[in-house]
């Protein structure tokens, strides 16, 4: 029965859709729902009173827990006054596992406290049975000098060399802000922030549902991890747009064999699991302290065929990109 579903985008209302996909057949579902702040969609008024907005989503995440595996997970995306109602009526039926805060500053609006980050609340179906993969994203470092922003002290030399493992506050993805990147459509989330879910949740050619698809953020980040996907959306526009977009993706964002997420084009999530299989293509300092000034880099990005071709050594050439700038050699 869910064969029918899968790799393809439903128009229709996702309450009628979700009540057709079977108990237990799905491996991840994500939702990013309207937040009710009178957002301009199509075909949604995005303005109902507190609780009829929170009964409806009830309805919605009551099906989204149904249909997924035992050994899958629920992701909820929303501003934290709305998941503080999701979280109180999941741990009724789903075991808790993170809130993650994602840190998506706008520009300061002249108030205290204004809200700049979303909330993403990750439920095991049943945690005893969760499927679950570490995951690192790369070391931050200083837009300018370069060098990691925290200090590790005497604790360089147990650097990892492509960056820590992730904690549940992310910094490091930003909103859509460029309207070259935007479709028309009011709340577009960056496909790389639903690549990290997808690494973290599921493998290759397991199943992932959106019931509030929307422009597709989740369907085209499934399609390049080679998962399969399912997307349900009210509204026409945004169905074509999806389907549209789609056709374009291909099942390819690897490196070597294992999948991995990029942005532009550098790695942004990789699996923990990977790591030993990865590192083999990257350029990596020998010393793991030196990691504190210099980035690793993927060898595709070297050119290293004019010094091998012209005799010279490349790994001195090479060497070079690792040398410490003179102010971090005075100050260490
Ligand atoms: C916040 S947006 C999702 C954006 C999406 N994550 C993306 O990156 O493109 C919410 C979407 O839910 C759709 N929607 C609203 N009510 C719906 C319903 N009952 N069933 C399916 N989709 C619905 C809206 O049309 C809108 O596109």
């Amino acid at each position: 029965m869910i064969e029918k579903f899968l790799n393809n985008i439903h128009q229709g209302d996702c309450l009628e859709l979700l009540k057709q996909i079977p108990d237990d057949s799905v491996d991840m579902t994500f939702a990013d729902p309207p937040f009710n702040l009178k957002k301009g969609y199509k075909s949604y008024k995005d303005g109902l009173a507190i609780q009829e907005y929170v009964e409806w989503c009830e309805k919605w995440i009551a099906e989204m827990v149904r249909i997924t595996k035992p050994s899958g997970t629920i992701y909820l995306h929303n501003i934290p006054k709305w998941l503080t109602y999701y979280a109180s009526f999941l741990n009724k039926v789903a075991d808790f596992k993170h809130w993650i805060s994602w840190d998506a500053p706008t520009m300061p609006m002249g108030k205290t406290l204004q809200p700049s980050h979303y909330g993403i609340l990750c439920y095991a179906k049943d945690a005893k049975k969760l499927k679950f993969y570490e995951i690192r994203a790369p070391h931050k470092r200083d837009r300018k000098s370069k060098y990691l922003s925290k200090d590790y002290g005497g604790k360089k030399a147990g650097l990892h060399p492509f960056g820590s493992l992730l904690s549940d506050v992310w910094t490091d993805i930003h909103r859509v802000k460029h309207n070259k990147y935007r479709d028309d459509h009011p709340c577009q989330l960056p496909i790389h922030l639903l690549e990290r879910v997808i690494l973290m949740s599921t493998d290759e050619n397991d199943i992932v549902l959106d019931p509030f698809n929307g422009t597709g953020t989740t369907a085209i980040a499934a399609k390049r991890l080679g998962r399969q996907y399912i997307g349900l959306e009210l509204d026409k526009e945004y169905v074509e747009i999806t389907k549209n977009k789609l056709e374009q993706e291909k099942s390819n964002s690897k490196l070597g064999d294992s999948w991995v997420s990029y942005y532009l084009d550098n790695i942004v999530t990789l699996r923990d699991k990977d790591w030993e299989n990865l590192k083999k293509h990257f350029y990596i300092p020998q010393k793991p302290e030196d990691i504190d000034f210099q980035q690793i880099i993927l060898t595709s990005k070297l050119d290293i065929s004019v010094p091998l071709k012209s005799g010279h050594n490349d790994t001195d050439n090479l060497q070079k990109l690792f040398e410490p700038k003179e102010d971090y050699k005075k100050n260490n």
